[in-house]
Order: structure tokens, then sequence, then C-alpha cells
């Protein structure tokens, strides 16, 4: 490995390795626009100029592949001036329009006009040409040229992930501007990662623009929910209310993107008609009441008519603890749903057709899909029966479902109990995706009213029925339960998940 010398640091760096993350390795930041780690270099913002000894001229970082021996001056005199002069040329026909700005706060033009420039612009307000403002790409993304600053990162990414020529630069000088091809839209399923590759404020998300100022957003690292990718994403988050999820890098799964219809799989958790409270028939109850009267009405059942149902939308851990509930009351029968549209989406990337984030760890937890199985006439079902499912286990009049729901739906009317538990972004726990890699979730708020998970409710119940309380308070004593008695899980420790999740056994 090649040994650099980045600002009297030396680095070991992988052969081939650019200097802007050589020097990312050493702990040092390069100021960069154009450049990014997972699109091919463009070369054109110039912001990355470092000096390397033996060279006369200012070099790109960006372009510049580490040698043995190189010693790289990334701060001194010389490239801090030609740092101040790259951004007084990006800023000269810049609209600083920062305060009607959905990027302000995460705009790598203010950070670095604050940490390297703050010069007073020598050129007149008056002459900056002026452009477009609200430009409609497609149905994800608008453009404001005025903002652009041609840095083509939006360019590259329709062209090399997206594999679609959408983007491109037309004109020339100050003239130049982004758009889209004629006759183009930028409609790709992958369309709004545009929006966070842009570095300043030139391209918003329709769904987010003008909602909420960024430095009000509270951040939580979790899963998407929106199929059997499981892309790791972040919840931005104010007093309850999800303003919008945004990709987080895992080059394990997602690499650093999510795709457009993911984006939308928060809306559900903002909805009106979340339950609230326990309920029996129509009628609101105190939660105690509730599970005293499941605990009557299943006195003396016979444990081979009791059957859970769990669900590919819930975690490995809720599943888990239906499972554990069963066993308690002598049952073994254990089936689960999941979501199935009539025509999903998919492609050879990261949209799988299973519109579910846990299929595989509810397979492996040792549920079976629901059949046509009707002897039963108790039912523990985690989320809202999809009819498909309602058919194949005939509910009549006489059978009882006790259901634990985030919702209070029309198409719940079968329901005999309601309990309301936590959405994904509520939880703590796990989802296992398709590559069969457990991943975290987190709670970024508790569930409305007198929501809890799942788990809990079923520890309460298991106590009612005088039987000894499961040996877990919470979702990571919960994990550790389950590694211990499920193969697959044997060996995974939740606190070691972290952000690359862990693959399960075998
Ligand atoms: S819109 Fe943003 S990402 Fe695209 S070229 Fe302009 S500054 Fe770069
Ligand atoms: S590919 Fe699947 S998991 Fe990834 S963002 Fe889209 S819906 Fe979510
Ligand atoms: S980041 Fe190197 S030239 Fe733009």
């Amino acid at each position: 490995m090649p040994k650099v010398t980045i600002d009297e640091k030396v680095v070991d760096v992988p052969e081939g390795t650019n200097l802007i993350e050589a020097a990312r390795l050493g702990g040092i930041e390069v100021p960069h626009y154009c450049y990014h780690p997972k699109l091919s270099v463009a070369g054109n913002c110039r912001m990355c100029l470092v000096e390397i000894e033996k060279q006369p001229k200012l070099q790109i970082a960006c372009n510049t592949k580490v040698a043995e021996g190189m010693v790289v001056k990334t701060q001194n005199p010389r490239v801090e001036k030609a740092r101040r002069s790259v951004l007084e040329f990006i800023l000269i026909n810049h609209p600083i329009d920062c305060p009607i700005c959905d990027q302000a706060g995460e705009c790598k033009l203010q950070e670095y006009y604050m940490k390297h420039d703050l010069a007073v612009s020598r050129f007149p307000i008056e002459e900056k040409v002026h452009k477009d403002k609200a430009v409609d790409l497609g149905p994800w993304v608008m453009l404001d040229m005025e903002r652009c600053i041609l840095c083509t990162r939006c360019v590259r990414f329709c062209q090399e992930v997206a594999e679609v020529n959408e983007l491109c630069v037309s004109e020339r000088g100050d003239h130049s501007t982004l758009t889209t091809f004629p006759g183009a839209k930028l409609e790709n399923p992958y369309s709004a990662n545009v929006v966070e590759i842009c570095p300043v404020g030139a391209l918003t998300n329709k769904d987010f623009r003008f909602k909420c100022r960024v430095w009000f957003l509270k951040r939580t690292e979790s899963v998407c929910p929106g199929c059997s990718m499981g892309c790791n994403i972040n919840i931005d988050q104010n007093e309850g209310e999800i303003h919008r999820l945004t990709p987080r890098v895992n080059e394990e799964v997602n690499e650093h993107w999510m795709c457009d219809e993911g984006r939308l799989t928060y809306k559900p958790v903002n909805q009106k008609n979340r339950l609230r409270f326990a309920k029996m028939g129509e009628k609101d109850l105190h939660p105690d009441e509730v599970l005293r009267a499941v605990r009557e009405m299943m006195t003396g059942v016979d444990p081979n008519l009791v059957c859970g149902i769990g669900s590919a939308q819930f975690t490995n851990e809720d599943n888990y603890a239906l499972a554990s509930f069963l066993k308690e009351l002598g049952s073994s029968h254990l089936f689960y749903h999941r979501f199935e549209p009539a025509h999903p989406s998919v492609d050879d990337y990261l949209i799988k057709a299973d519109k579910n984030p846990n299929t595989k760890g509810v397979s492996t937890l040792g549920f079976k899909e629901i059949g046509g199985d009707r002897r039963f006439k108790f039912f523990f079902v985690l989320g809202a029966l999809p009819e498909e499912a309602l058919n194949r286990i005939a509910l009549e009049q006489q059978k009882k479902v006790i259901l634990f729901n985030p919702w209070d739906e029309e198409t719940v009317h079968y329901a005999d109990t309601l309990l309301p538990v936590g959405t994904f972004a509520e939880t703590e726990g796990t989802f296992t995706n398709c590559q069969g890699r457990v991943q975290r979730i987190r709670a970024a708020f508790p569930p409305p009213g007198e929501g809890r998970p799942v788990w809990q409710w079923l520890t309460h119940l298991t106590r009612l029925f005088e039987k000894p309380a499961p040996n877990y308070t919470t979702a990571p004593a919960l994990f550790l339960s389950m590694a211990n008695q499920i193969a697959a899980f044997r060996g995974l420790d939740y606190e070691k998940i972290g952000n690359q999740g862990m693959l399960l056994k075998g």
C-alpha cells in the first residue's frame, strides 16, 4: 500500500485511491463539489485543488491517484487562495437566496463559503445572469437554474446509476444550464437521489420543499420497509411528524441510494387514522380491561384451535414474541401474511417484487405462509390481513380475532379486539432482508396514544395467563432470547449489527 504524507500526516492507503479519499482516511477533509465516490470523476468544479510536492501547478485531488512517497498540502496559503478564487467564481451569478432555499443548513456552498472564503462579492448584484427559478424536471424534482453550479453530479447519476439519459447540460459560458433532454423527463425510479447528491439547493424534492427547515429535523437511522431489499435510510422528523426519508450508506445493500417508491413509505405513519387506544367492538377501553377480557375469552380453550398469524411487515422481535406467546398457550400453529400488490415494481438493482421488509425473517422464525387450514377459532394477528388471507382462513362470526395494528382502518372490522402498536418508525428491532442480512430499525418517536410494541402487549398477556413472564424487557434482550432459541440467529449480537447489518447463519 502506498504511503503518502498529507498535511504532515503519513497515511497508508490502497493503490488507486484518489487524494480526496486518501485525505479522508487521514481524517482531513478536502472540500469538493463535483466529486462523488460512486460516480465517475468529472473534475469540473476545481474546489479540490491541492499542492503536491515537485509539481509546479496545483492539482485537483479528485482526479489524482496516490503514489508512493507523495507529499500533499491541503491547507497552505496557496491552496487557500485558490479555493477562495474558485468560490468567488462559482458565486458570481449565484442568486444568494439562502433564506428561501430548502438546502440552507445542509448546503456545501454555504458551508465552504463560511469556512474558506467569507469575502464580499466584487460583482454588482444587478449584473447577475438570471435563469428560471422553478423548472419542473419530473414527478419528484424541481430545478432552480440560478442555484446550479454545473457540477454534473445529477447528470452522471442518471447515466451511471439509473442508466438513463434524462439530464444534460446545454448552452455555453454563463448561459450553461442543466436541463432534460428534449422530450425527456427526470422520471427514472431512482430520480430523487439527485436531490441528495446535488451539493447546493438547485434540485429540491417536491415532497419536502418548503415543509420544514432542516435544522428542525431530528434524524434516526432505520431501514426502508418498502421492499425486501431493506435499503438503509434516515428518518427525518420534527415533533413526531416525518418530513422525509433519505438514503443512508450501506455498501453491502443499497450503496448510497434508495428508490422513489421507498421514499413514500413514511406517509402512512403520519396518517390521521392511527389506532390510539385498545378497542373491543366499537368501544375504546383501558388496556388492562382489554387484556383481562382476552384472558377470559381464552380460558379453557383447546390450544389446537389457536393460531398466530405473524407478518412480513413486522420485525423479527414482534414475530418471535408472538411465537413465544403461542408456545406458552400450547399452540405451535404459526402462519404469516404479507402485502402482495397486483403489479409490483421490480428491477435488477434495488427494487424487489416482494414488498415486505421481513419475509425472510418471519419464515426463518418458523412461520408458514397462510394456507387453506380452516379449523382455527382464535387468531392472534400482527397487522391487518389482506383480503386474500382472510378468504383463506374463512373468518365467520364465531371466530375471534385479536389484532395488533397501527391503524384504525375500516378493513379491520373482523377484529374483535384491536391493540395499538407502532409502525416501522416507532419500533425498535430488526428486519431480515432478502440477502439474509439482519438490520436494525430504530424508533424515531413513540407510537401515538396507548400504542406500544407487540412484544410488550404479549408479555403483559403472558403474565395474565399465569405463565412465567418472558425474560425480555427491551428489544435487545428480546433479540438475545431469539438468538438463543433460533439456530439461524445464533451468535448474532444486537449491539454489533451496527451499520452494515449481520448475515443470518447458514
Ligand atoms: S443541479 Fe445540482 S447536481 Fe446537478 S449540476 Fe447543478 S449543482 Fe450539480
Ligand atoms: S428498493 Fe425497496 S427497500 Fe430500497 S428504497 Fe426502494 S422500496 Fe425501499
Ligand atoms: S471535486 Fe475535484 S474538481 Fe470538483
